[in-house]
């Protein structure tokens, strides 16, 4: 960026979600209610904003929790959730003749495909081959090959944010279960149903309320079938922006039966 260009941006009084994760935790233990109706506002306002960027034919390639700003009032509760942090995003255009960079631990099974993604970034990082220079670089002669980003890139990064939220469990433990379902050395032997198969026993379906359950349960549930979908390892069946932000506001309108 040009050092006379300066960015102003509204300030987010709670910081990045990051920060709130081990609260998140203990909150959808000790009050659930409380716990589900913060997530289901930051999932519908965090939705919005990746439908508008997406529809603006943006990728924004680097969403995790701590690009992600939130506002809290004087109690800790989180208001409002907003993705930041332009610093990788580009046009779906540009990505044609661009490297597929983003967060290692956030990279999607596609950009995993071809091996450990970290270890095809700092293969490139050493190289400092240039798709620019040359954009029908092939398989053998770059490390990231064909590998360009994508915006169902985006959409699994915000599911595993969503996941990690909801399931309140650590950044590791859920990236390592997943990394280890998109093991390139397994994963290429696998047809569509092997690779769901697989994907379920990893992310357990929800267990159906019977009946009536409780707008908590219901909306619980509900979160837990957008990660699944957001999280899909067959992109063909993974949730684009369109369908995220559906379903997150009939998740909101569960929670929050009176608002518009
Ligand atoms: N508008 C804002 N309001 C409140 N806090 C902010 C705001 N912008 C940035 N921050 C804080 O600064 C941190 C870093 O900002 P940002 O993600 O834009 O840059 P960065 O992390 O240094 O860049 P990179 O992710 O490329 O390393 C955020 O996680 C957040 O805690
Ligand atoms: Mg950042």
């Amino acid at each position: 960026m040009d050092c006379s260009t300066v960015i102003v941006t509204e300030l987010y009084n709670g910081g990045s979600i990051d920060s709130h994760l081990k609260d998140m935790q203990a909150l959808l233990q000790s009050d659930p209610q409380k716990a589900l109706t913060m997530l289901s506002t930051s999932f519908l306002d965090l939705a919005s904003g990746l439908k508008a960027m997406h529809d603006l034919g943006a990728i924004h390639r680097d969403i995790k929790p701590g690009n992600i700003l939130v506002n809290v009032d004087p109690s800790g509760t989180i208001e409002e959730a907003a993705l930041s942090d332009y610093g990788l995003t580009i046009s779906t255009k540009e990505a044609a003749t661009s490297h597929p960079l983003t967060t290692p631990l956030f990279a999607s099974p596609e950009l995993q495909r071809y091996g450990n993604y970290e270890i095809l970034l700092n293969k490139f990082l050493e190289s400092q081959i240039q798709i620019s220079e040359n954009p029908s670089i092939n398989d053998t002669s770059h490390p990231f090959g064909r590998l360009r980003s994508n915006q169902s890139d985006d959409i699994w990064a915000l599911g595993l944010t969503f996941a990690m939220l909801l399931l309140g469990e650590s950044h590791q433990s859920i990236n390592s279960t997943i990394r280890a379902a998109t093991n390139a050395s397994i994963w290429s032997s696998l047809d569509s149903a092997a690779r769901r198969k697989l994907f379920d026993e990893l992310f357990p379906p929800p267990i159906e309320v019977e009946g009536n359950g409780s707008p908590v349960e219901l909306a619980k549930i509900e979160m837990h079938k957008l990660c699944r979908n957001m999280l899909s390892l067959v992109k063909a069946e993974r949730y684009n922006a369109d369908q995220v932000l559906a379903k997150c506001r009939e998740i909101h309108a569960i929670i929050h039966p009176q608002s518009p």
